[in-house]
């Protein structure tokens, strides 16, 4: 046990929820050997990256320059691939140029120093609840004052346009919004999030604009890509866009992430990077620019958008079946990585079921209530119901258990 006194800050944030809930795994003893665990509660790539990516990794990983230092923002030829990439994504049109992009270990990293290149001990940022657990554990180690925008099932969680502005104040300097969601799986029409960047520029605060999940979205005729933000120049007044490679590609540990911003900004992430990371992952971005694997890798990546919204499909109609009303209530946008569902246990609080559908049914969820502020509920009325699902760590066979196992499980207030 140490004996020297430590920051206070990192002292009161909550502890990092996915160990909390891998403790439930140990209450689990499988009835026979044809029901093992299922742990859908960390969004996770299935399995690892498409064997061209692996390979180019295996070949640089020893190499002489891909275990040297680099760029601090990262390597050229992956900004150039990078924007192209987002021309594809967000289409040809759009204003995006290299000098806009940096590199980070990842997209965590990415929000970290974001938050630290914005604001002072004290500011205050607009973070809309259920929040990313990690967003809000980055800002409270920061002494940022977290400002949170409730999201209301009613609603679709979406965020309200007045109920934000309603909360900007002279000390805040961003509002942060992910698309699509974690963890509610929504994703934010195009409009709506015009409509945050414009109230952002008026208040001449950021938006932040978390999109780790956008390659999971699937194009339709009426909405054909994920924004049009970037295609005026104006975005860069005040859109900060944040990207992971972890999900689309599958790399997870590699930790790979980018900040497309202003390059007035990027100075000053360049700063922050240059302490907390001195360069990005060479190995990752060396492979990934290797014979211009991103372009190669779009296929890939449509492939795995279309079997998540497949997994989706699976999971909620095996859940809901065909009861009406349903017990199990699955709100999900039906792309990407998350299902967001409301338990059917009036008046027993999500956290318990979960701990419960781990031991007894032995399915690791998470509850929204990690998602949300501990000391006072932001979210009122069925809140504590809620519980989300990532379809992306499994395959469909077990994406099928998981929701049979769901609506098999039962249990029962007076026994708490
Ligand atoms: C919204 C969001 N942002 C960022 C991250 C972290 O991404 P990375 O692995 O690139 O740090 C996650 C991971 O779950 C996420 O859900």
């Amino acid at each position: 046990m140490h004996s020297f006194q430590t920051s206070r800050l990192v002292l009161n944030t909550s502890l990092p929820p996915i160990p909390v809930a891998r403790n439930w795994i140990s209450l689990y003893s499988p009835r026979s050997a044809n029901e093992p665990f299922i742990d859908v509660s960390q969004g996770v790539p299935r399995s690892g990256p498409p064997e061209i990516l692996s390979v180019a990794l295996a070949d640089v990983a020893g190499s002489d320059e891909g275990s040297a230092y680099g760029p601090i923002c990262g390597d050229a030829e992956l900004h150039e691939l990078l924007v192209e990439e987002m021309k594809t994504v967000y289409s040809h049109n759009i204003d995006i140029s290299t000098k806009d992009v940096a590199l980070t270990a990842g997209c965590n990293l990415a929000f970290f120093a974001t938050a630290m290149a914005l604001a002072s001990f004290g500011d205050e940022i607009i973070l809309p609840v259920p929040w990313y657990f990690n967003h809000q554990m980055s800002l409270q180690m920061l002494g940022i004052t977290i400002v949170p925008l409730p999201l209301w099932p009613h609603d679709e969680f979406l965020p309200s346009l007045n109920e934000c502005a309603a909360l900007i104040t002279p000390r805040t300097r961003a509002i942060v919004l992910v698309s699509p969601n974690n963890p509610t799986g929504a994703i934010y029409p195009p409009a709506l999030l015009s409509s945050f960047a414009a109230l952002a520029r008026s208040r001449q605060v950021a938006l932040i604009l978390d999109e780790t999940y956008r390659d999971f979205i699937i194009p339709t005729e009426a909405s054909p890509v994920p924004h049009d933000l970037f295609h005026s120049s104006m975005w860069r007044s005040n859109v900060i866009h944040l990207f992971s490679f972890s999900k689309s590609y599958a790399i997870p540990g590699h930790r790979l992430g980018a900040i497309i911003a202003a390059p007035s900004f990027l100075t000053l992430i360049s700063t922050v990077l240059d302490s907390i990371q001195i360069c990005p992952p060479r190995a990752a971005q060396l492979a990934l620019a290797r014979e211009s694997l991103l372009p190669k890798l779009r296929p890939y990546l449509k492939d795995t958008a279309l079997a998540l919204a497949h997994r989706h499909r699976l999971f909620r109609t095996t859940l809901q079946g065909l009861d009406t009303p349903a017990p199990w209530i699955v709100r999900t946008s039906g792309a990407g990585y998350f299902a967001f569902v409301r338990h059917p246990f009036e008046g027993i609080r999500g956290e318990e079921v979960c701990r419960r559908l781990a031991r007894d049914a032995g399915v690791l969820t998470l509850p929204a209530t990690f998602f949300a502020p501990t000391a006072q509920p932001t979210i009122p009325g069925d809140e504590k119901r809620w519980l989300r699902v990532s379809v992306a760590n499994v395959d469909d066979v077990q994406i099928i258990a998981v929701a049979t196992r769901m609506r098999a499980f039962s249990v029962s207030p007076e026994a708490l």
